[in-house]
């Protein structure tokens, strides 16, 4: 099997790593040049990933595309494929909404009577507004599309007063035309990715990533800085009755996209979700894979990756074609010094045999390979993944990987750790007492 594979981030270097373990040849067409993507692939292609016409023209030598990120998913990449007779493992422009359109996800939910809406309110003008603010304090300001994760301003600390949010909320409308404001949550939140083939929907072991940049949870938001899972696929905080409940949402929700939109969603379906006082709550989806959750279930998957991404294309996909080793995983990220505010491109140095070694692996992210040497831009750079028998072992081996990188980079030392897990434990234990 000939799979193309659009996108150049540790996400993408891991599905890449999956595609050649399970025997796919691989093609990657890549904004830059990870390295870690160009030793695996059989052709390289550097481009823009909003040259459709090239990506069309490129995917022509293979048998299906899978695309990473979801930039090019909301701008209709995966039509345009299809068009062209090139089956797609992601969703097209207009289910890729679930991710693209926070409005649109909000009122699916309460169209379809699916669960895991908070309290919300789309304004498309500013009629009402103030009001709103002056009866519902406790507020979180989403902008409707996409931002990379760093658009949303909650209450209490992005937002101060009534003011604030109501000049965010109009900047907003300017901008996108309407804004989503909801109910602040208070809970602990958890990742559940799940392979869909328009009707079939199949989950994967929950993850935790952790937003903040700094140990403790302090300092700004991330991309995500690390992540974990457990060998029984939960987690320690989220009784195991939340996981099914989780995955019924994201199969309503597959059910309700297609009755909306008339297409069957097929790629993967991310949640993410908050376990609160009151039950399970959704704070988005994503149509594609988490970065860096997909580096804790696709290196544990003991099943073949390409085969389910052609049960996927075929719509014929079950559990039993997704089955998971019994391991613990955490990823840790190393960043620039600086990162996010102020980052300083480094050059790094990274001993992949040692690391191997070990038992480590290395995925990396936003680097670019010159002369060859590895140089840093200004996003997370690399990831370290552990995996073990328990979450200690899994932890120790990233920590111990990270030994072998060279540069001016930090990470989260505590993500992972017994004492960070026992936080999250102790919070969903006051929360529900
Ligand atoms: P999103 O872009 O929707 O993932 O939001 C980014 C982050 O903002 C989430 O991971 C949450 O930590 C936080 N967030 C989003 N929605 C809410 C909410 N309704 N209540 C509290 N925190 C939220
Ligand atoms: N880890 C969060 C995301 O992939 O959006």
């Amino acid at each position: 099997m000939k799979v193309l594979l659009i996108g150049q981030g540790a996400r993408e270097h891991v599905i890449a790593e999956s595609v050649v373990k399970s025997n796919g040849v691989l093609y990657a067409y890549m904004k830059t040049r990870n390295p870690g993507i160009a030793k695996l692939s059989k052709e390289v292609k550097i481009g823009s990933l909003n040259d459709f016409n090239n990506i069309v023209d490129f995917a022509k030598k293979v048998d299906f595309c899978i695309i990473g990120p979801e930039d090019p998913l909301a701008e209709g990449v995966v039509d345009r494929l299809e068009d062209a007779g090139i089956p797609c493992i992601g969703p097209h422009s207009s289910t890729a909404r679930l991710e693209s359109s926070k409005s649109f996800t909000r009122l699916l939910l309460t169209k379809y009577m699916i669960p895991g809406n908070p309290d919300y309110k789309v304004f498309e003008d500013m009629n009402d507004v103030r009001e709103y603010l002056q009866t519902h304090s406790n507020i979180v300001v989403k902008p409707d599309g996409l931002t990379g994760g760093k658009g949303v301003k909650v209450w209490g600390e992005h937002l101060s007063n009534i003011n604030e949010a109501e000049t965010y909320i109009r900047e907003l409308i300017e901008k996108d035309g309407k804004v989503v404001v909801e109910e602040k949550l208070d809970g602990e939140e958890f990742t559940l990715q799940a392979f869909v083939d328009g009707v079939n929907v199949v989950g994967s072991p929950l993850v935790q990533d952790h937003k903040r940049a700094y140990e403790g949870d302090q300092g700004p938001n991330t991309g995500g800085m690390g992540s974990y899972s457990f060998p029984d696929h939960g987690l320690p905080f989220i009784n195991r009755e939340y996981i099914p409940q989780a995955l019924d949402i994201l199969k309503k929700t597959v059910n309700a996209v297609k009755k909306e939109t008339g297409i069957p969603y097929k790629g993967i379906l991310y949640g993410q979700f908050m376990l609160t006082r009151n039950g399970l709550k959704l704070v988005e989806f994503n149509c594609r894979f988490g970065d860096p959750e997909a580096i804790n279930i696709l290196p544990i998957l003991e099943t073949s990756f390409t085969d389910i991404c052609l049960r996927i294309l075929d719509g014929n996909l079950s559990e039993k074609h997704v089955l998971f080793d019994d391991k613990a995983t955490v990823v840790k990220y190393l960043a620039p010094v600086g990162y996010p505010v102020s980052p300083v491109p480094t050059e790094v140095t990274v001993s992949e045999d040692d690391i191997r070694k070990l038992g480590g692996r290395v995925y990396y992210a936003s680097v670019s390979e010159k002369d060859g040497k590895i140089l840093t831009t200004t996003s997370r750079s690399i990831a370290v993944l552990g995996v073990g028998s328990t979450i200690e072992e899994a932890e120790r081996i990233a920590e111990n990987s990270i030994c072998y990188i060279g540069g001016e980079l930090f990470h989260r030392r505590d993500i992972g750790t017994r004492k960070l897990i026992q936080k999250r434990i102790d919070h969903v234990k006051q929360l529900l007492s």
